[in-house]
């Protein structure tokens, strides 16, 4: 079934009006979800109209409806993608067994982590975005930074669909408790560090939806090959949606070098403080941001060695990125790994077992994806004729996570001392002034088709609409 039923009170195309058990529970936790999103979601845009695309299908041809909406109407609902015919466990040592359709009661408790862990990031992000609404630099921004929110809001659903449907009453807790841990609070935090920072600015914002989102498709990747078959099917759908996500931060920081680079020119300056004084953000502020993005989000992908990471894949849990692409053996028993230590005081790369080191295949994998577009900025600032290039840092850099935390790495990637460290952080951190600076930069600019001074206008509009196309009514 591709088509989405909207007649329903929670719109889906997983039949859920023939469970009616399921349905009550999730009519039960939809009045608190949308409590916690006027709680937590869009700080004052309750009101307005916004130019969202909704789900109609999951088949990638015209998947996708567009039309002006109050967020909190947005139809969120329980979409999977189409089941495909005798799928099979694809790797692990269960590999050739066909597809689980109902949790494997040997694998019930792993499978709930994994499920509540990406659930969590989810209104993680919504919550940590929250203000940005304040402070868009563009209706087309604003808009955007909405679609964001109600996908990510929908994410949320995609998880605690999973939790009620197949985990019973512990499930069920499971998706109260997504709803009251909070990013950034002291006594019930969200539980990735990463989803507990504040997004304070929209060079922030377009950093993570760069960096974190696209995490986020690595984890759902890997998730998408998983023999448990209803959550390859929710991770495969939840994809369609993310991309779009990866597109706005790409595109956001490319707006936003784009403007940096011809005011230098315009001006012939390249001292950063000549720079600010034209109220755009200087280059070298636009690498500390990425070096901390970067470092953070790579974090996320877990320790180097995991004996967890090991068990998800053995199991047939969670894959690696494209693993049906791959062609090895898919129990990799006797495969090595090259990962990163500190031995006598410099890094060096060492051979362990790769089913122990599957977060750093998928941490590798995601790096070579991210450095795409870091490339992609850079020729917009060799275009204008600059010789400044950025940097994605290296991966031990500022890491608390795995066997670099602790340690001091430079971005470059050598072994620093605690003194080295503290008389270059600032040049590779953002620092209080910066943050101030952006800060300083920021303020709502709510006249179709206009931006603010420190990012250019996108190339082309949503859904082939004019740049100026009234994307947001404020009422
Ligand atoms: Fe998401
Ligand atoms: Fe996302």
């Amino acid at each position: 079934m591709s088509k989405i039923d909207y007649s329903e009170k929670i719109p889906n195309n997983v039949n859920l009006a023939e469970d009616k058990t399921l349905q009550r529970a999730l009519e039960h936790w939809q009045p608190n979800y949308l409590q916690w999103w006027q709680d937590m979601g869009p700080d004052g845009s309750t009101n307005f109209d916004v130019y969202l695309r909704t789900a109609i299908s999951v088949t990638p041809d015209g998947w996708a409806h567009f039309g002006h909406v109050k967020m909190p109407d947005y139809r969120w609902g329980i979409f999977l993608a189409q089941q495909e015919e005798d799928r099979k466990v694809n790797f692990g040592e269960n590999k050739g067994m066909a597809a689980w359709q109902d949790v494997p009661g040997e694998h019930r408790a792993n499978l709930r982590r994994i499920i509540v862990t990406q659930g969590d990031t989810e209104p993680a992000s919504v919550e940590q975005q929250r203000h940005l609404g304040l402070t868009a630099p563009s209706q087309y921004d604003m808009r955007n930074l909405f679609q964001i929110n109600v996908e990510e809001g929908r994410h949320l659903w995609a998880m605690v669909y999973l939790l009620h449907k197949y985990f019973g009453r512990d499930g069920r807790e499971e998706a109260e408790a997504l709803l009251q841990r909070n990013s950034g609070n002291q006594d019930n935090p969200r539980i990735l560090e990463a989803f507990n920072e504040e997004t304070p600015d929209w060079l922030a914002f377009y950093m993570f939806t760069y960096f974190t989102d696209r995490d986020g498709k690595f984890q759902l990747n890997a998730l998408a090959e998983s023999g448990f078959d209803p959550l390859s099917r929710t991770c495969r759908f939840m994809l369609t949606e993310e991309a779009h996500h990866m597109f706005v931060g790409e595109s956001g920081i490319a707006r936003v070098i784009q403007r940096t680079v011809d005011i230098m020119k315009q001006h012939r300056i390249e001292d950063p403080n000549e720079v600010r004084k034209h109220g755009v953000i200087d280059l070298q502020t636009i690498q500390r941001y990425l070096n901390f993005h970067f470092s953070v989000t790579v974090d996320l992908f877990g320790a180097d060695q995991s004996s967890n990471a090991a068990t998800f894949y053995s199991a047939g849990l969670k894959g690696r990125y494209e693993e049906t692409k791959r062609d090895d053996d898919h129990v990799l028993k006797s495969h090595q790994y090259k990962i990163l230590e500190i031995s006598n005081g410099s890094i060096v790369e060492k051979e362990v077992p790769m089913l122990n080191s599957l977060n750093e295949v998928l941490r590798d994998d995601y790096i070579r994806d991210s450095i795409a577009g870091v490339g992609r900025w850079n020729r917009i600032i060799e275009k204008a004729g600059l010789n400044f290039r950025l940097q994605t840092p290296h991966k031990a850099f500022n890491r608390h996570i795995g066997s670099f935390a602790g340690h001091r790495v430079s971005p470059d990637g050598r072994l620093v001392s605690e003194a080295e460290w503290a008389s270059n952080v600032r040049d590779w951190l953002p620092t209080e002034e910066d943050r101030a600076y952006v800060a300083s930069l920021m303020g709502r600019v709510i006249e179709p088709g206009k931006m603010a001074n420190w990012i250019a206008p996108p190339p082309v509009g949503i859904n082939r609409q004019p740049i100026d196309f009234e994307y947001v009514r404020f009422n």
